[in-house]
């Protein structure tokens, strides 16, 4: 299901709205997030909730889909260190509660097989949100990404790595590898929402929905998975048939 939402403003309060619904309905719940510049204003929303009393993280497990590979919790640019300051050091969310990926493992391979025992665990995960990358990336999974991926040590694409040097004093900074849930991994969700704003995101929105269906654009893997909403503002759809 495709959900067009004029501005970017409302395409964060519709995602928002639909998790906020999703944990009102129950309170125990396992939740898959992201970072990045679609999701602040979203984990905004979802502060708001929490504040006003609407929701609470406390019976709630939330698995971040990457991080970093040699990148401290508290760097500048750790995923561990956006989810901090965006939405768990705002919520009621307990500690051992709040996942992610430790980039920091010495034991790459060791950490990524442990994550997945640890999805698994917890039930496995209820709602998976999902940005995507102008190059069709889901989580980290590249283009050429297997679609049985699991949990791994990837390699960045160049262009993603551009895109996310925002939060680093410079490229340079800007570590080349990540752990990141598999396309597997990501399919496994009971359901999955994505989020698409921004013109930038528009010709990989068309060929995640419209092109064929394979590893040149991982978000195609969606359309194998039966509960997936998009949910995008006007720009994001600008390449839509
Ligand atoms: C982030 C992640 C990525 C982003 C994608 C879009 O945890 O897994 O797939 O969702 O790169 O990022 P933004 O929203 O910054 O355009």
């Amino acid at each position: 299901e495709i959900v067009r939402s004029a501005a970017a403003a409302a395409a964060a309060e519709r995602g928002a709205e639909r998790i906020v619904a999703c944990m009102r309905n129950r309170t125990q719940l396992t939740l898959g997030l992201a970072t990045g510049a679609t999701m602040t204003p979203l984990y905004a929303r979802l502060v708001a909730a929490s504040r006003a009393g609407l929701i609470s993280f406390r019976e709630v497990t939330c698995f971040n889909l990457d991080e970093y590979v040699g990148l401290a919790p508290s760097s500048a640019g750790s995923f561990h260190r956006y989810m901090h300051e965006h939405l768990f050091g705002h919520v009621d969310i307990e500690a051992g509660r709040a996942r992610l990926p430790n980039g920091m493992a010495e034991d790459v391979a060791a950490e990524a097989a442990a994550y997945e025992a640890q999805i698994a665990a917890s039930g496995g995960i209820d709602l998976m949100l999902l940005g995507i990358g102008a190059n069709g990336h889901i989580g980290f999974n590249e283009p050429g990404s297997d679609f049985a991926s699991r949990t791994r040590e990837v390699e960045l694409d160049e262009a993603t790595r551009v895109a996310n040097a925002g939060g680093f004093p410079d490229l340079a900074h800007v570590p080349r590898r990540a752990i990141t849930m598999g396309i597997a991994t990501i399919l496994q969700a009971r359901s999955i929402l994505l989020v698409a704003t921004g013109s930038e995101k528009a010709a990989a929105v068309a060929a995640a929905i419209e092109g064929p269906i394979g590893p040149a654009c991982p978000a195609s893997a969606l359309r194998l998975h039966r509960n997936v909403e998009i949910i995008c503002d006007e720009k994001a759809t600008a390449a839509l048939a």
